[in-house]
């Protein structure tokens, strides 16, 4: 089909009152997005010859995102309701006969359901096709008056109806396709009659159907496709069905997720066949992950890209790090940014890392601060290692050869390096580089004293004899105190 007499318009300069937020309403998110930008993806498919999207409310915040996705913005100032934002959005048609119109708030819109509406428009020769719902609640909504079984006569907004209109369960979804000569037309003569003085694009539905065009009504498949975001319940069931499309999708594709309504997956995440993915996991942002991999209970990945037969244990925090094949890593392992752990390496429970590259088959199992720092293939770091990367002005490097081991809490003060195959003495504070094979040591020596304990022990009894003794002189005072 193709579209290049279509433009699509999407109304986004409301502020979004009902929400009370000093955000503008479309740039809430649901889903792992904003709202507004669904609606320019779900449009994009189309290949309208325009899409236009009337900003007001944070104009400049919401031009950010949809301008990227290649809309075109107009402005709205002041909002005089949705009649006005079409109005304002006219001059950027062009030449363009009809146009799609969507809020900015009903995200969950489907591109299939928008190029079905536009086939039912133009297959009917209608001046306007209304996407319509029927909805157990349909408080808070507009409702579809029917002329007949598939002509509309009017839409009458919530403060308007009549008692008989309540009952009304068809509901306007905000979502039309306009033949633009018509409907200019028709809302031309539309006037703000309503309590917020504001121009309804609603009412020029009226106008169309008293001038005998069509105006057509087309029912969703699925109602929960016109959601629209007014209170914040309203983006919590948006970002439920969304990220239910999301896990349907990822099982489709042959991923495991036990407990699904407890998981939360971005849009953009990529996981493989054969994965497992466990109660209470979050995988955000661009993060993709291979197949035979398991994320366990309580993870949180963002933007991390991992390998297959990964095993992340439970409670794991990870961050635009990277994870080869075999990489086990956790419980409470926190990976932090430019983290990079090749094939087969371990890192254990309580161990931090940033920007530390981890050779293969390297082992970091327990309580361990990594920053800045590269560790050679095989190597092992002791429980309690840390890297002194920072001196408080700069951040400085840790370089660990491969088959190196270092001992339990050692420190190692940067820039330092140790040398292919040295060993660190366990306690140890390493200022200096350590050369391959080498021992680093840096620690008081011990000493032992035979029977100081003992000797210690007698004084400190002897030191209070006395004292019990005088305690024993006064009962008669501790009998008073009974008293
Ligand atoms: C609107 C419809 C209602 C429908 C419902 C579906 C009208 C008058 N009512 O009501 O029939 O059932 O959507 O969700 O259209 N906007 C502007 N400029 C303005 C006013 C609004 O761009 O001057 C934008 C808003 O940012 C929003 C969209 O238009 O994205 C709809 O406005 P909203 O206030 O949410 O209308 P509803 O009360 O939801
Ligand atoms: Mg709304």
């Amino acid at each position: 089909m193709s579209n290049n007499d279509l433009a699509i318009v999407i109304l986004a300069a409301g502020k979004g009152t009902r929400l009370k937020s000093s955000l503008a309403k479309v740039l809430h998110r649901a889903g792992g997005r904003t709202l507004v930008e669904h609606i320019v993806r779900a449009g994009a498919p189309l290949k309208a010859r325009e899409t236009v999207v009337v900003v007001g409310h944070q104009a400049e915040q919401v031009a950010a995102v949809v301008e990227p996705l290649d809309a075109v913005t107009v402005l709205q100032q002041p909002q005089n309701g949705t009649g006005h934002a079409m109005l304002v959005a006219k001059r950027s048609l062009g030449r363009a006969k009809l146009a799609v119109v969507l809020p900015g708030d009903a995200p969950l819109v489907r591109t299939e359901t928008l190029k079905a509406l536009v086939t039912a428009h133009r297959n009917g020769s209608a001046a306007a096709t209304i996407l319509s719902a029927v909805l157990a609640d349909p408080s808070g909504y507009g409702r579809v008056v029917r002329k007949s079984e598939t002509t509309v006569s009017a839409i009458v907004e919530e403060s308007q109806l009549t008692d008989e209109q309540r009952d009304i369960n068809e509901i306007n979804s905000a979502i039309y396709c306009f033949t633009l000569e018509k409907f200019w037309s028709a809302l031309a003569q539309v006037r703000p009659n309503n309590k917020h003085r504001e121009l309804y694009l609603t009412d020029a539905i009226a106008v169309l159907s008293s001038r005998s065009e069509t105006v057509l009504a087309q029912v969703a498949a699925d109602s929960r496709e016109v959601l629209g975001c007014n209170t914040r319940a309203d983006l919590a069931d948006v970002d439920r069905v969304f990220r239910e499309w999301k896990r349907n999708a990822l099982m489709d594709t042959g991923v495991t997720i036990q407990l699904p309504e407890t998981v939360l997956i971005d849009p953009d995440v990529i996981v493989g066949e054969d994965t497992i993915i466990e109660p209470a996991v979050q995988l955000l942002g661009k993060t993709k992950i291979g197949a035979r991999c398991t994320i366990r209970t309580g993870s949180v990945l963002t933007d991390a890209v991992l390998g297959d037969e990964v095993t992340v244990e439970p409670h794991c925090v990870v961050a635009q790090s990277r994870l080869d094949d075999r990489v086990i890593i956790g419980p409470f392992a926190r990976l932090r940014i430019g983290t990079h752990l090749k094939r087969g390496a371990r890192v254990g429970n309580f161990v931090e890392t940033k920007k530390a590259v981890i050779g293969e088959g390297a082992k970091v199992p327990h309580l361990t601060y990594l920053g800045d720092a590269k560790v050679g293939p095989k190597s092992n770091i002791g429980a309690g290692t840390i890297t002194c990367n920072y001196d408080g002005f700069h951040k400085h490097p840790t370089n660990i050869g491969k088959g190196v081991f270092i001992g339990s809490d050692s420190v190692l003060v940067a820039p330092v390096r140790i040398g292919d195959g040295a060993y660190i003495a366990a306690g140890s504070t390493i200022t200096d580089n350590v050369p391959p094979q080498g021992l680093g040591i840096a620690r008081g020596r011990q000493v032992n004293k035979p029977g100081w304990a003992a000797k210690k022990r007698r004084d400190l009894a002897a030191a209070e004899k006395p004292k019990k003794a005088s305690s024993k002189r006064k009962p008669r005072r501790r009998s008073k105190k009974r008293k």
